[in-house]
């Protein structure tokens, strides 16, 4: 079986049915390849996402360069690879990511497009590549994560083929789901009891789709921590920093990808600055789950149950914006035991691992 590897054009629009259809046509099926092995992995289809909810990311070729090829046999796309990076000098790193489709795999495509990311990495000047991708569980012997939390099936393929291209696992990633609605006696209980330990030096704002002007600062600040104050284990992920404008043109794009952004953020009322943010992301359509996107507390304002806070505030926002959706997924380093440990109270309840991998180029 022969197959062909190109460099896929990203679209500016899904829309124009014009000329530019063909060039969506090849970006949609990317799309449905990484559909089909991310349901694989996680046995449900819960993650799937639609081509318009992605395109905006592709846009973002300023701040988060990306680029996207596909593997085609007899001119069906079947497999995706991604290359992205930092634009900084000193950001050494790139995320590659695999995906070929559960039909053709052991044919050597995987191999080829890993091939081709390290080469355009290398070409790129970086050293560092990293890979986040799913492990199904199951039984048998396990590759432990060297943070003591979490493992992935040795046999499993991506744990045979990372191990084979020199890959050392760094971190286990627990995507763990919260079935709709949750009981609004148990949501009560759980934010009052916040409420009454953070007190009132902390005062909660909340809103929907794009960040106020007088707050853009206070949250670039908070989106730049989200890439220090998170475990990273062994990965090293560099330092990502946000300006008010980065913020405000990712928002600008992430306003035409059909979701609605509810948002909670929480105030330090002595100092006036934001010092917490947590945010869901909920889809068109109702019967989609809705995603958990970024939740941080600056570390100087820990233990004061402003997690909690944050987060059972922001789901009550979403029942009230967003109604309907039979859950909420999200992601969390398996050792990240205080963002677990609201999460496991709210209700999420573990549905699969993802493993984080590193491999850096001798120097
Ligand atoms: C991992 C993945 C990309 C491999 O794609 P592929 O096209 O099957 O890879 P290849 O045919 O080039 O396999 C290369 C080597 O990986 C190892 N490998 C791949 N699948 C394997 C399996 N099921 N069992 C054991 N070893 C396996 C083997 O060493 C294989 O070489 P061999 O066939 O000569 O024995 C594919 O399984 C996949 O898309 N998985 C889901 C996404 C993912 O996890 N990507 C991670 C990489 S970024």
């Amino acid at each position: 079986m022969t197959f062909t590897i190109d460099e896929v054009e990203i679209p500016q629009t899904l829309e124009d049915p014009g000329a530019a259809g063909f060039i969506a046509a090849d970006f949609i099926a990317t799309v449905e390849v990484l559909n089909i092995v991310e349901a694989d992995g996680y046995g449900s289809d819960e993650l799937s996402a639609t081509p318009r909810e992605l395109l905006p990311s592709w846009l973002d070729q300023e701040y988060e360069p990306k680029r996207l090829f596909a593997a085609r046999v007899d001119g069906r796309i079947v497999a995706r690879s991604v290359f992205e990076t930092r634009p900084a000098a000193e950001a050494d790193t790139v995320w590659l990511g695999v995906q070929v489709h559960p039909e053709f795999r052991r044919r050597g495509i995987g191999t080829a497009m890993a091939d081709e990311l390290e080469a355009v990495a290398v070409a790129d000047g970086r050293s560092r590549f990293v890979v986040y991708t799913v492990s199904r569980q199951s039984d048998g012997e396990q590759l432990r994560s060297p943070t003591g939390f979490g493992s992935v099936p040795l046999r499993n393929p991506e744990v045979r083929f990372l191990l084979g291209r020199g890959y050392t696992l760094e971190q286990v990633e627990r995507g763990s789901r919260l079935a709709l609605p949750v009981n609004p006696v148990v949501l009560g209980d759980l934010q009052h009891a916040a409420r009454i330990k953070a007190g009132s030096a902390y005062h909660l704002h909340h809103w929907t789709g794009s960040t106020p002007d007088c707050w853009l600062d206070d949250m670039a600040l908070l989106y730049t921590r989200m890439s220090t104050d998170a475990p990273t284990a062994g990965l090293d992920e560099p330092e990502d920093v946000w300006t008010r404008q980065r913020l405000a043109d990712y928002e600008a794009r992430a306003a035409l990808d059909g979701r609605t952004v509810v948002v909670t953020t929480v105030e330090h009322v002595a100092s006036g600055r934001l010092v917490g943010l947590t945010a869901i992301g909920a889809p068109a359509q109702p019967d989609r789950p809705a995603l958990q996107q970024d939740t941080i507390v600056l570390r100087e304002h820990r233990g004061h149950r402003l997690g909690m806070l944050l987060k059972s505030a922001n789901l009550a926002l979403l029942t009230a914006e967003a109604p309907g959706h039979p859950s909420i997924i999200t992601f969390n380093a398996e050792e990240n035991r205080h963002m677990l440990d609201v999460n496991e109270a709210l209700g999420f309840v573990p549905m699969g691992y993802e493993g984080a991998w590193k491999k850096v180029l001798p120097g």
